[in-house]
């Protein structure tokens, strides 16, 4: 199948605007994939879409919504209507604190943990249950390599990616027999405007090295049919920064899978 009849006709893209959202977006409407576009922002919102238009003659709607907050499902549906997602990704999902735990306000957290968590699972339920009803379909969910381990400054970011990571593990097993592909793309430093804003915001200097968003979305796109995990800038065998390389997980999926079916029975 090509990615159109895999994910198509339209994929839904949780923060579009700039950045890695925006090279996904464009690599997915290269494709011929039609994009719902979602944001806080109008204007970006706007001229993503037109360079998509422009670029691949896909059809493109956008949505302004906060992602942290708690309508912010019923706010997409109601600007998805009734057109058919094949294709979710869920990238927005930075930190753009770098604070110790204790020096911001809970509210601050909270809201991380509401878009990075609560949305995402809310938004993994319906659409995931739309696509294991037709067959197929893609669930991508952009993470971090600071999923596999804490550290200062990264309290609330690398706890909730390391949900994400469980999360899409689970449903990557729960999933494949029924069609639909996930994955969860840990990234390394990537060049994005949310990256840079956040250095600069911490008088800290752009390191150098840093991977392109169209890059990662040409690779993000590319894996999707061989989740659970990707790292980025490794190899499915190589473990990186991770505890165990993708294929070390996989098998560790499988076992667990197995332990878990004799529990609770095969379906
Ligand atoms: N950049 C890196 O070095 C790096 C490294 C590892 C992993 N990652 C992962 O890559 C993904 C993208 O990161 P990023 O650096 O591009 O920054 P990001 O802030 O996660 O993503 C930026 C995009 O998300 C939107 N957005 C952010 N918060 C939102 C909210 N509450 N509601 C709706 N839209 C929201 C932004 O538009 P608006 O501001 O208009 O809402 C923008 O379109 C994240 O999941 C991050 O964890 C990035």
């Amino acid at each position: 199948m090509t990615p159109a009849e895999r994910y198509g006709p339209w994929a839904l893209i949780a923060g579009a605007s700039e950045g890695t959202g925006r090279a996904f977006a464009r690599e997915i409407a290269a494709q011929g994939i039609n994009c719902v576009l979602v944001a806080r922002r109008r204007e970006p919102l706007l001229a993503v879409a037109a360079e998509i238009q422009e670029e691949s003659g896909v059809e493109c709607v956008i949505a302004t919504v906060d992602l942290a907050a708690s309508d912010a499902l019923d706010r997409i549906a109601a600007a998805v209507g009734d057109r058919e997602i094949g294709l979710f990704v869920s990238n927005a999902g930075a930190d753009p604190n770098g604070s110790h735990f204790l020096d911001r306000d809970i509210d601050v957290w909270m809201e991380q943990v509401n878009r990075n968590i609560g949305t995402l699972l809310r938004c993994c339920h319906h659409y995931g249950r739309q696509m294991r009803e037709r067959g197929r379909g893609g669930l991508l969910i952009i993470g971090s390599g600071g999923c596999y381990g804490g550290g200062s400054f990264m309290s609330v970011y690398s706890a909730s990616k390391a949900f994400q990571l469980c999360l899409a593990e689970s449903l990557w097993a729960e999933l494949e027999p029924h069609g639909v592909d996930v994955l969860f793309f840990a990234l390394g430093a990537t060049d994005t405007p949310a990256l840079h804003s956040l250095l600069d915001k911490k008088g800290l200097p752009i390191p150098p090295g840093l991977a392109s968003p169209a890059d990662v979305a040409a690779m993000g796109l590319a894996r999707l049919p061989h989740g659970p995990v990707r790292n980025w800038g490794t190899d499915d065998d190589v473990a990186g920064h991770a505890p165990n390389s993708p294929d070390a997980r996989r098998a560790r999926i499988r076992m667990i899978d197995e332990a878990a079916k004799r529990i609770f029975g095969a379906d």
